[in-house]
């Protein structure tokens, strides 16, 4: 195989010294570049679907930190909106989505095409693969369809999640049709970014933690495997990560029939764990601290994380996104240590 971006080939087992880095949400508010492009567009989900201003502000982090990835920008939210459940961001407030009535929703969602609604999504990336350096990778990506489905449910942003989950338990005929609605949609929306030139997919599933155990297997993992598993079908070769936020002491059991998944570490993880329980198996992508990068108190914590996991296939990253209140000058300072780290 011809030579792959840096990242890819870490993806898919090969130590890379030093590692790849990117940032979950590296383009956003924290960019006064982003933030020029924002400010011209009152609605985010046009802001979202227009491909000019979405290949510029995907390439805006490369231009500036040289990251070994760009990742599409988009928004896990564009499932619901497109589906007919109106998603409107209000500053100060998170997202809101429109109340809506299930039975006629997830009749009418049903096996719906939005690859229409998708063509401008799909033409910035292949703008954005198209200028992108040889050896930088573009990531698409979707949330997972338990994430997806709480903003859903709850209407927005949910502080806490025990509304959602008694819904869940409740209305499980509706709840499991949403969620196999969401699977579909999550697993067309990834299968068309890879087609377009995406070169890795993740899945964010930043509310993973809200899910009782007992309830795991039915609504995380089962979705992740259909979605796994249909995506492998058709590429196999295309790295898939899984971000799951608070749950990586599920991983392991992941591993034997999710062999060639990669797992994103959120900053709770103890690294030396992750090294002797994950990495052996599959690779891994974490997991600093964001906070560490607003403050600029992240030294040790990078040594730490490096000793620890860069000897296997690493991607370095932070444990969540990164914080709209993070100065510019730390970000160039953690690429810089980084790269600069003898092995
Ligand atoms: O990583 C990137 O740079 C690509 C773009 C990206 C956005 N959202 C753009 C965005 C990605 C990967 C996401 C994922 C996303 N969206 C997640 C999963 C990751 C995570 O942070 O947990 C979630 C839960 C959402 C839902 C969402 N979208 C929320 C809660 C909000 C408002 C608060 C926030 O986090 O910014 C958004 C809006 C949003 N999506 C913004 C951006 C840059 C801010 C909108 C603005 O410019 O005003």
């Amino acid at each position: 195989m011809d030579n792959q971006p840096a990242l890819v080939e870490a993806l898919r087992g090969i130590s890379k010294a030093p590692p790849p880095i990117w940032l979950m949400r590296q383009a956003g508010r924290y960019l006064p570049e982003y933030m020029a492009e924002r400010q011209k567009f009152p609605d985010f989900m046009e802001f979202c679907f227009n491909s000019d201003v979405v290949t510029k502000v995907t390439l805006q982090p490369i231009e500036r930190f040289d990251f070994d990835a760009a990742i599409i920008f988009s928004d896990i939210l564009t499932i619901p909106h497109f589906l007919g459940q109106t998603v409107k961001f209000e500053k100060g407030h998170g997202p809101i989505l429109a109340r809506v009535e299930w039975d006629h929703f997830l009749k009418n969602g049903k096996n719906k095409d939005l690859s229409p609604e998708y063509q401008p999504l799909f033409k910035a990336i292949q703008d954005v693969k198209s200028a992108l350096p040889s050896g930088k990778a573009l990531i698409g990506f979707a949330g997972s369809s338990w994430t997806i489905a709480t903003y859903m449910i709850g209407g927005g942003k949910s502080k806490d999640f025990s509304e959602i989950v008694k819904f869940a338990e409740t209305e499980t005929e509706i709840f499991n049709e949403i969620l196999d609605l969401l699977t579909d949609q999550v697993t067309w929306l990834l299968l068309g970014q890879i087609k377009a030139g995406c070169d890795v997919v993740q899945i964010f599933d930043s509310w993973a933690a809200a899910v009782p155990a007992q309830h795991r297997e039915q609504w995380l993992w089962q979705p992740l495997r259909k979605i796994y598993n249909a995506l492998k079908a058709v590429y196999p070769e295309t790295p898939i990560i899984y971000y799951g936020k608070g749950v990586s002491l599920d991983y392991p059991k992941l591993i034997s029939d999710l062999s060639d998944l990669c797992f994103g570490l959120d900053q709770s993880v103890d690294v030396k764990w992750a090294h002797s329980t994950i990495q052996k198996f599959a690779p891994v992508q974490g997991n600093l601290d964001p906070e560490k990068l607003v403050t600029g108190d992240f030294e040790k914590d990078v040594r730490g994380i490096l000793e620890n996991l860069s000897a296997g296939p690493f991607v370095f990253n932070l444990g969540h996104g990164i914080l709209p209140a993070t100065p510019i000058q730390h970000v160039h300072r953690l690429i810089e240590l980084i790269r600069n780290q003898k092995s």
